[in-house]
This record gives structure tokens, C-alpha cells and sequence, in this order.
């Protein structure tokens, strides 16, 4: 796989620095709470799991799988939820993990669709946010990394399913989506 990577963008130590910072940020924030952390599959699995560990409160985590992208690398603007939470979100201070903001199309489909179940709170944190050169009409409220507008795979991030288990964060070669 590592011959499809043009360059490595965050190797696994400024990831776990960054993850780890988050979960302190996140463990001052919802002193006293306990937060329901919600991970959007499957791309922010391997973040979610470092996250959980990062923040030092009780808390419980539940799963929700969207899909906007198809196999491709362009968003199809529409989302779909495969899996619904288990856990009730109803009065809850949920956390919403997702991969990566670059469009906002599916964030801002989530929100509307989770904060119809009434969660007391509501925030996003996002392992990256994607420059894409104007105001997206969703905010990530923690952010680890701001990147700008390339493909991106590993540590969770897929091109059709692939590159997921890469232990950094890489820029996919152009010839390989082209
Ligand atoms: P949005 O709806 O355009 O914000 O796209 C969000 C989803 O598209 C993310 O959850 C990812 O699954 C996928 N996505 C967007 N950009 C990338 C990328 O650079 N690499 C891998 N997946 C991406
Ligand atoms: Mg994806």
C-alpha cells in the first residue's frame, strides 16, 4: 500500500500527540459529565478508539454507520444511515467522532437527523478538517489536524475500502483515483 502514498502527511506519533491532547481538551470540558461518544463508522473507528482512551471521564460509546461516498472520491451528496445508535441519545451530552469535515455534507445531515432524538448536547470533533477554501455550514468544535484539499487515506481513512490500516495519515497518489 505504501506505494500508492505520495507523501506522509502525520505519522503515528504526531497523531497520538494530537488524540492525546483532544481527550484532555474534551476531559476539561465535560468534568462531572459523562459523555455518549458517538463514532461514525467506518472511517473514525481507529481515532474513536485512541479518543475514548485519551479522556479521562466515564463515558459510553455507541456507533452509527452513514455512508455519503460510494466507492469514489467525490461526495455523492447524500447520506445514508445504515446503523442507528443503541444507546438512547435523548437528554445525553453525545460527542460525534467523525473522520474528516470536507464538504459537511454528512455532518450536517447527522446533526439534523441526531438532534431530532434530543440529546441535551450536541458536539462534533473531527480528526480532520479539510480547507476548501470558503465557510462549510457545519463547525467541527475540536479539531485535530486542518489539511488542505487532497485525498487522504490511513489511520481509518479509506479509498473503495482500501489504505484503512495504514498506521499515518498519507496523501493518495492522484494515478491511483484517476
Ligand atoms: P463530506 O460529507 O463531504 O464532509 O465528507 C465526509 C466523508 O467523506 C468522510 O466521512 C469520509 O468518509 C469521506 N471523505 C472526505 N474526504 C476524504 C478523504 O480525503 N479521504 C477519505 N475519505 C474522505
Ligand atoms: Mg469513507
Amino acid at each position: 500500500m505504501n506505494k500508492d502514498i505520495e507523501r506522509v502527511l502525520y505519522d503515528r506519533n504526531r497523531i497520538a500527540e494530537a488524540v492525546e491532547s483532544l481527550g484532555k481538551t474534551i476531559t476539561e470540558d465535560y468534568k462531572g459529565k459523562t459523555p455518549l461518544i458517538l463514532c461514525v463508522l467506518k472511517g473514525a473507528w481507529i481515532f474513536h478508539s485512541d479518543l475514548i482512551r485519551a479522556i479521562d471521564l466515564p463515558c459510553d460509546v455507541d456507533f452509527i454507520t452513514a455512508k455519503s461516498y460510494g466507492m469514489g472520491s467525490q461526495s455523492s451528496g447524500k447520506l445514508r444511515i445504515l446503523k442507528e445508535p443503541d444507546i438512547s441519545l435523548e437528554g445525553r451530552d453525545v460527542i460525534i467522532v467523525e473522520d474528516i469535515l470536507d464538504t459537511a455534507v454528512t455532518l450536517s445531515a447527522l446533526i439534523h437527523i441526531l438532534s431530532e432524538k434530543q440529546p441535551g448536547s450536541l458536539k462534533i470533533a473531527v480528526l480532520l478538517d479539510k480547507n476548501l477554501g470558503y465557510e462549510k455550514k457545519v463547525k467541527a468544535d475540536y479539531t485535530c489536524f486542518k489539511v488542505e484539499n487532497e485525498f487522504l487515506v490511513g489511520y481509518g481513512l479509506d479509498y473503495a475500502e482500501r489504505y484503512r490500516s495504514l498506521p499515518y495519515i498519507g496523501v493518495l497518489k492522484r494515478e491511483v483515483y484517476q
